[in-house]
């Protein structure tokens, strides 16, 4: 009897102290994760934080909005935490201008998102920061501004593609995609690479696609998952892994075009971006302090690529589609565009001195558009008082653009495309309170770019076509929270006009 009860003793004890251990380290643990996520002393306020999952928000729900619901209860500055990720929210555009404008040193940075972290490792435009940052982004305004001169006759040029590949529709429903993703990417293509593409050319598209489909899983709930929890989910199968192997292609793709330009490249031509870059490596061959080498011409190309298509290309979509939704919009736009081009002469940027209505849409079709939501984080590069807040170095502040593009108090019908927002007696009215492309050191450079071609490009398209709603179909402007904010897949008539 009593040598049974010994191995049942014995794996008792064994048992209670597998349960001890597993308490203590959940104990631990929570002690850890409660430490970790304290806030600071006087820090913004936010909802209840959980363990280790930090803030619950309805994720079904796209982040910007739950953000504004957070703000309409915490104020135009709060924090939330998502798994070891900590942000404070500033809403409004007195508070963002305040962050990003009055403070401009001190939010010049970008925080360490673990994505972006893992792709771009520190270098090139988007995430690099300090010295790394301020002279890839002074080499990349410079040189931007320098071939600026030849951005209309590039978007011109490709207008005229665009409106021949719409063309070949003959007015049945299509889906406008990547139809206008290719004419815009080409833009930036140009600028860079020094090529365009064939709208057919099947590489091109898989790049688009590898592209489009890369941003989506970075902006979708398992990116969100990744960034929140980095060391679990790195080990862990998924959909956003495709993320780092569509990556790696994109990244082949440049690095042979690189190569391509080191073996033509020719010193007394002015060249393209890259062309530009390599005589910059040249230059500053043997200077220690200098960040021009390859890593970071790939990692600025591939910035420049991936910011130059989907931002400006989700703003034409969406273009499209409020002028299929409001055909007397569309069709003011076309009389504006009757009077001032007519019909026997492209567009070009002059024109739109002459057109406030069609500004005056655009500059709608920028705010509704709402592209970039919550902005792109930025980090504070010492401690800092917001709104009588502290924030300590580090911090990561998301600015809601959000909030800016639809404040009751500065739009007189905020939630309806309405490009009276934007016109007074007839003439364009430029509105203060109106960041699309955000503010301060980091603020988009390539404004000037987007702006030339979101006018060639809808004003071509709208002297040529008339863009309709196919029969039977139901408009819907629903979308999807990439790094842009795009619109689901639509399908449209393009009518020609003459
Ligand atoms: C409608 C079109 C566009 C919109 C709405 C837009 C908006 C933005 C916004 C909100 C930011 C974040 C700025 C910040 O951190 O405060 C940004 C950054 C950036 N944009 Fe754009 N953008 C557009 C087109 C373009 C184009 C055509 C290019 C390419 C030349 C471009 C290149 C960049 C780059 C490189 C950054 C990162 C800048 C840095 O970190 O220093 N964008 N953009």
């Amino acid at each position: 009897m009593e040598l049974q009860l010994w191995p049942i003793l014995v794996s008792l004890l064994e048992k209670l102290n597998s349960w001890m251990l597993l308490v203590m380290l959940v104990t631990f643990l929570l002690i850890t994760d409660f430490v970790r996520k304290r806030r600071p002393r006087n820090f913004p306020p936010g909802p209840q934080l959980f363990p280790f999952v930090g803030t619950i928000v309805d994720l079904r729900q796209p982040l910007h909005l739950e953000m504004q619901k957070l703000s309409a209860r915490y104020g135009k500055i709060f924090s939330v935490q998502f798994g070891s990720l900590t942000f404070v929210v500033v809403s409004g555009y007195q508070m963002v201008r305040e962050a990003l404008v009055h403070q401009a040193e001190i939010f010049a940075d970008r925080p360490n998102i673990p994505l972006l972290q893992e792709i771009f490792r520190g270098f090139g435009l988007i995430s690099s920061n300090g010295h790394i940052w301020r002279q890839q982004r002074k080499f990349a305004s410079a040189t931007l501004k320098s071939i600026a001169v030849s951005f209309e006759e590039k978007v011109q040029e490709e207008s005229r593609y665009l409106v021949e590949a719409i063309e070949e529709e003959k007015g049945q429903p299509f889906d406008p995609h990547y139809k206008i993703n290719s004419a815009v990417s080409n833009i930036i293509c140009s600028i860079t690479f020094g090529n365009r593409f064939d709208y057919h050319d099947n590489n091109f598209q898989e790049l688009l696609h590898l592209l489009a489909e890369t941003l989506l899983l970075i902006g979708s709930f398992w990116g969100q998952l990744y960034n929140a929890f980095p060391l679990i989910m790195r080990w862990l199968p998924g959909p956003f892994q495709k993320i780092f192997r569509h990556w790696e292609k994109l990244q082949r793709f440049v690095k042979g075009v690189i190569m391509k330009h080191k073996e033509e490249l020719d010193q007394s031509e002015s060249g393209d971006y890259i062309d530009c870059y390599l005589k910059e490596i040249e230059k500053f061959k043997g200077d220690t302090s200098s960040y021009f080498h390859e890593e970071n011409l790939l990692c600025s190309t591939l910035d420049l690529f991936l910011t130059g298509t989907e931002t400006t290309a989700t703003a034409i979509r969406w273009a499209l589609l409020y002028m299929a939704a409001y055909p007397h919009i569309q069709e003011k736009v076309q009389l504006e565009i009757d009077a001032v081009i007519g019909q026997c002469r492209q567009p070009t940027v002059e024109d739109k001195e002459h057109m406030p209505y069609t500004s005056a849409v655009l500059s709608e079709v920028l705010r509704m558009g709402n592209i970039v939501p919550l902005g792109v984080p930025r980090m504070s590069t010492s401690d800092t008082t917001l709104a009588g807040f502290h924030l300590p170095k580090g911090t990561t502040v998301m600015t809601s653009l959000t909030s800016i593009m639809f404040d009751k108090n500065v739009w007189e019908t905020p939630d309806t495309f309405n490009p009276e927002h934007f016109l007074e007696n007839g003439q364009y009215r430029r509105r203060e309170a109106f960041l699309p492309f955000s503010a301060g050191k980091r603020a988009c450079p390539g404004e000037q770019l987007a702006r030339t071609e979101l006018f060639i490009f809808f004003t071509a398209l709208l002297q040529k076509f008339t863009f309709q709603v196919p029969a039977g179909a139901k408009l819907s402007f629903a979308f999807t929270l990439s790094l842009t904010r795009c619109p689901r897949p639509f399908q449209l008539c393009a009518l020609p006009r003459c």
